[in-house]
């Protein structure tokens, strides 16, 4: 069976959405070539400017995509739980199939847990929470980047989820360049770790905002426009 996979809502790597048109498009397209189109859609609840653009899933023809959730990020990775949406067919078919029979495959104890916090309401005031949090940190991150990576590289402004994706302006290999970042007293992760290929990526770095506080953010991205300063004169 041939499929698509994507993550068209704050991308993991790049913070970036999908915009409306190209995600009818897909959907239509989906239906037309009969292309099954998984969309890991794990961020979807940690939006920053208002709604979360519209699931490929919702804008499909049922059947044509399969729409992976996670409670990983809207409450705890440990739980290790998430749901699929995906036409009737399709969860009947993974219903029959040996996934649910071993006893071993869905956690019981973790649906549970899940269920009581959206039974409590205690679900959502934590998405909440996590909503505020998270975009103090975001904007104190975008802050810091435009204060000190000026004309150094190039990012995006993600509406929700995790990361912000740079690019150096003067496409230069970032090669060597994580240790000097570390030396420095900061860290990402190079562009090289997302691409099958070891060529594609080199000039780019992912930079992730959910888990310091915002003055944390702020020095590590000082920190950062130091180290590719230094980096870049090095390289020169
Ligand atoms: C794109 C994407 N999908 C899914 C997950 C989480 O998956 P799981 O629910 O298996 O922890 C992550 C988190 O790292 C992710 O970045």
């Amino acid at each position: 069976m041939a499929f698509l996979y994507t993550v068209p809502t704050y991308n993991n790597p790049t913070g970036a959405s999908l915009a409306m048109d190209r995600r009818r498009q897909l959907a239509e397209l989906a239906s037309a070539e009969r292309l099954v189109i998984i969309e890991d859609d794990a961020y979807r609840e940690l939006s920053y400017d208002g709604s979360a653009p519209a699931s490929l899933w919702s804008l499909a023809e049922p059947g044509a995509v399969i729409r992976l959730g996670s409670f990983a990020k809207s409450l705890a990775p440990g739980l290790r739980s998430g749901f699929i949406t995906a036409d009737v067919a399709t969860i009947k078919r993974i219903r029959e199939s040996g996934l649910l029979d071993s006893g071993g495959a869905i956690s019981h104890f973790s649906s549970l847990v899940v269920a009581e916090f959206a039974r409590t309401g205690e679900y959502s005031r934590n998405v909440e929470q996590l909503r505020a949090a998270y975009r103090q940190r975001r904007d104190a991150l975008l802050a810091a980047l435009s204060e000190h990576l000026k004309g150094l590289a190039s990012w995006g402004r993600p509406a929700g989820g995790y990361f912000v994706w740079l690019t150096l302006l003067e496409s230069q290999s970032l090669t060597g360049f994580p240790g000097a970042a570390e030396a420095e007293g900061t860290a990402f992760m190079p562009g090289t770790a997302f691409y099958p290929e070891a060529s594609s990526g080199v000039d780019s770095l992912r930079l992730s905002f959910s888990r310091y506080p915002p003055e944390a953010l702020a020095e590590g991205a000082r920190r950062l426009g130091n180290a590719l300063r230094r980096h870049q004169a090095d390289v020169r």
